[in-house]
């Protein structure tokens, strides 16, 4: 199970605040429990662990075997947000960092488009896609968004032209709304195989829907493993009390908030979660930012950024607490060998581990980041690995869902998103 430690705060936050805090995030937790809340018709991620049946993961790992069977070498995952953050994340988390072909996957590669407006991007993911062996996922819940679907139009282009429309259609998987949205009328008019979105499940809350199910499962990754994770997580969670850690990380997030620090750092010694802090950013940055509201989420790897953005957080605004997402055991060990003539002066640290000198880095930031007046959330998980991954999605969703209500506003929705397409639209001569 994860371990959430609130030591490193209580420097910063008295118990008397904290227990304050405490009483509001469990009122929050009735709010949401009892669907009472603001945007309460999106509450079908909260139980959906639970509910995932086994028919949902065969289906997407019939398309797994189809595509292997096809030979198929790389998968475009189209989407943005929360249509891509959470599968990219725990690809990102799992696979080899030096190159697919040494991944534990047996699966194809998968990449991923429709998230920027990037030419360049587009005209070098074209360049892959001609000399191998491909096929496409497109994820767009209202179907109507406009990166990914450019870069759909592109990607289907070239799919029917390459393979001819009839293969075609065994290449191309949509996952959207169930009966709305221009994706959806393509889709069926085309016969592509799809996946739906339920109703009640928005974006950055849908990583355990076919949205991040199918892309993990296409990368070689145990959804089975992740659902159990999500699904352990979810009991855990469901308990009204003091204990639950999701009630009482988003009570000391709050806290914390309420005493002026009003940026959270997620923090991590690990480069594989460098995108599963790009979801976290969009989970809480989306549910919490608005009415002049909200946490700002920042992310940050370490030790690389301590040699960048470390200044700062040890002596710049003391406006910013951190939370830091460790990994209690490596699942590879690197040692460190003694040598003769030591020049690096190293050999004190012969016989250690790399893991080793990394757990002492964390110990010392904390310590050094404390005393800098930086409050620490520390979150620990055993291992990367499925499992874990689906603990800490539920976790952060619930603790998310929490925070947003104990700001008193709707989580679920995301009205300010529309400011930018209003121009982009009028600037591109879009029809009304
Ligand atoms: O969390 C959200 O709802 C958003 O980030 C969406 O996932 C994102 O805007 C993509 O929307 P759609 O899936 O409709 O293309």
């Amino acid at each position: 199970m994860i371990k959430l430690d609130l030591s490193g705060c209580s420097a910063f936050i008295n118990q008397e605040a904290f227990v304050a805090s405490l009483a509001k995030a469990r009122e929050a937790f009735g709010v949401l429990e009892s669907g009472t809340g603001a945007g309460h018709e999106f509450l079908g991620w909260n139980t959906l662990p639970s509910q995932i049946r086994q028919r949902q993961i065969d289906d997407c790992l019939a398309i797994v075997d189809d595509w292997i069977a096809k030979e198929v070498e790389m998968v475009v995952v189209i989407g943005i947000g929360g249509s891509y953050l959470g599968s990219l994340a725990t690809i990102a988390a799992l696979n080899h960092l030096f190159g697919y072909a040494m991944s534990s996957s047996s699966g194809p590669q998968v990449v991923f488009a429709g998230q920027n407006l990037s030419e360049e991007y587009l005209a070098e993911l074209k360049d892959q896609l001609l000399v191998r062996n491909c096929a496409t996922v497109v994820i767009s819940k209202s179907g109507t968004t406009t990166e990914p679907a450019i870069a759909f139009r592109l990607v289907r282009n070239l799919i029917q032209r390459k393979y001819g429309r009839e293969e075609a259609r065994s290449r191309i998987v949509a996952i959207t709304d169930a009966n709305r949205g221009a994706l959806r009328t393509l889709a069926d008019r085309e016969g592509y195989r799809t996946f739906v979105i339920p109703d009640d499940i928005g974006g950055r809350f849908s990583v355990l829907t076919p949205v991040g199910l199918l892309p993990i499962a296409l990368a070689g990754y145990d959804i089975e493993a992740l659902v159990a994770g999500a699904r352990y997580m979810q009991r855990i969670c469901a308990e009204d009390s003091d204990e639950n850690p999701a009630i009482r990380y988003a009570a000391m997030r709050n806290a914390l908030y309420d005493s002026g620090k009003d940026i959270e750092l997620l923090a991590s010694f690990h480069p594989k979660m460098r995108f599963f802090t790009e979801w976290w950013k969009q989970l809480f940055g989306e549910s919490e930012g608005k009415e002049g509201k909200g946490l700002f989420p920042a992310s940050a790897l370490f030790t690389t950024d301590l040699h960048s953005m470390g200044q700062y957080i040890q002596q710049g605004q003391r406006k910013l607490f951190e939370t830091v997402l460790s990994v209690e055991n490596s699942r590879r060990e690197v040692l460190l060998e003694e040598e003769e003539d030591d020049l690096d002066g190293l050999n004190y640290l012969a016989g250690k581990n790399v893991e080793y000198v990394n757990r002492m880095a964390q110990e010392g930031t904390r310590m050094a980041h404390i005393d800098g007046g930086v409050p620490n959330i520390s979150i620990a998980i055993e291992q990367l690995d499925e499992y874990n991954l689906g603990q800490l999605f539920y976790f952060f969703e619930k603790a998310c869902g929490i925070s947003a209500y104990m700001l008193d506003v709707n989580p679920f929705d995301q009205p300010g998103v529309e400011a930018y397409k209003k121009n982009m639209f009028a600037l591109l001569g879009k029809p009304q």
